[in-house]
């Protein structure tokens, strides 16, 4: 089955082209970033408008870089949620408008799941898994029993991972988004320069909360001459980087263990974070699990992640109707039952 896939939750304009859930024909992703970056963070009134003039541009593409028509369509597949409602409703509508031109059934994903089954475009993981999912809107733990099956283990009970990313990089003034930002930084610093806390660390549950790291780093700033010299602009990001990799690796290594999982993946933004990806293969052998990372293409938002829930949703006879809205906040776990 061929299907075209169309991503709109927040600040990247996608669609993608894919084959039997598995086969990647294009993915093809228009970036706003440059438009957000002047505020520091996303404008959704400006996603939204953005979206509308983007839209038809990156489907166009994506059919194109596939080498499909338009007609060999078989299916649509299109996040419902969860993200910033005017800039769903963009790719949602014009999904909908899509399938009832085309007379092809639409299925709706949840943007995370999206994120956590990207893996499965590559080298797949045979489910139950354990998912780690970090992006700018979400730290959540998942069990992953099949797809449509998800649990979730914990979650962040402040800012999500790649938030707490953004703001540090805004504090020490290097940009937005800054997650990358901050990763190639930490690479010219020490990790072990400044003791930033490890907030829930030793909780014996598998939520997260980032703000804390985030404010000491703060106010260690505020004891910083101005302008920081360059060295120590470098150990912060290593030391903040040190400090959040530490917690999320620790918790999810443990969230496994007491599911009885051996395989995990990392997914979303911050699954490129290359101190994450480095810390979690250091650890996987000695703790006997195997972590899957999709590519960088795959990790931060993209089409191609849905295809691969879509493709199983229409051969499962699972379609939304043309009534079906946009859903700004929706749970991964009652994404089945609906
Ligand atoms: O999944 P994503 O592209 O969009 C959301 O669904 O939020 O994630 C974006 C987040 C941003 O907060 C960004 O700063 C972060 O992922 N990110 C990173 C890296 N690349 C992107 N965080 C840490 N290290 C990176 N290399
Ligand atoms: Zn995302």
């Amino acid at each position: 089955m061929l299907i075209l896939c169309i991503e709109s939750s927040c600040d990247e304009t996608a669609a993608a082209v894919i084959r039997d859930g598995r086969e990647m024909l294009s993915n093809v992703v228009a970036s706003q970033v440059d438009v957000h970056a002047r505020y520091g963070g996303v404008v959704p009134e400006l996603a939204s408008r953005k979206h509308v003039e983007a839209i038809s541009v990156v489907i166009n593409s994506a059919l194109e870089e596939a080498g499909v028509s338009i007609d060999q369509i078989e299916g649509i597949g299109v996040t419902r949620g969860p993200g910033l409602i005017g800039a769903l409703l963009v790719g949602l509508s014009t999904a909908k408008a899509m399938a009832w031109m085309l007379d092809v059934p639409l299925a709706v994903v949840h943007h995370m799941e999206g994120h956590i089954l990207a893996p499965l475009l590559e080298d797949a993981p045979d489910f139950p898994f354990l998912a780690l999912a970090v992006s700018g809107g979400h730290s959540h733990l998942y069990r992953v029993d099949g797809i449509g099956r998800y649990r979730t283990l914990g979650q962040t009970l402040d800012d999500a991972a790649g938030e707490a990313f953004d703001k540090v990089a805004k504090l020490l003034g290097i940009g937005y988004p800054g997650g990358a930002a901050i990763d190639r930084l930490a690479a010219l610093g020490n990790p072990k320069a400044i003791v930033f806390p490890r907030p829930m660390l030793h909780r014996p549950n598998f939520d997260f909360s980032f703000s804390g790291i985030k404010t000491a780093v703060m106010q260690h700033v505020k004891t910083c001459q101005d302008p920081i010299d360059d060295q120590h602009r470098a150990d912060i990001a290593a030391s903040f980087q040190a400090a959040v990799v530490e917690v999320l690796t620790r918790k999810t290594l443990r969230a496994a263990a007491a599911e009885g999982l051996e395989r995990i993946v990392v997914a979303g933004g911050v699954a490129c974070n290359s101190g994450l990806r480095s810390r979690f293969s250091e650890l996987s052998e000695k703790h006997g699990v195997k972590v899957y990372f999709p590519s960088p293409a795959l990790c931060g938002d993209n089409a191609a992640m849905l295809g691969v829930p879509a493709d199983y949703y229409l051969e499962n006879g699972v379609h939304a109707d043309n009534k079906i809205n946009a859903v700004s906040n929706w749970t991964l776990d009652t994404v089945g039952a609906d």
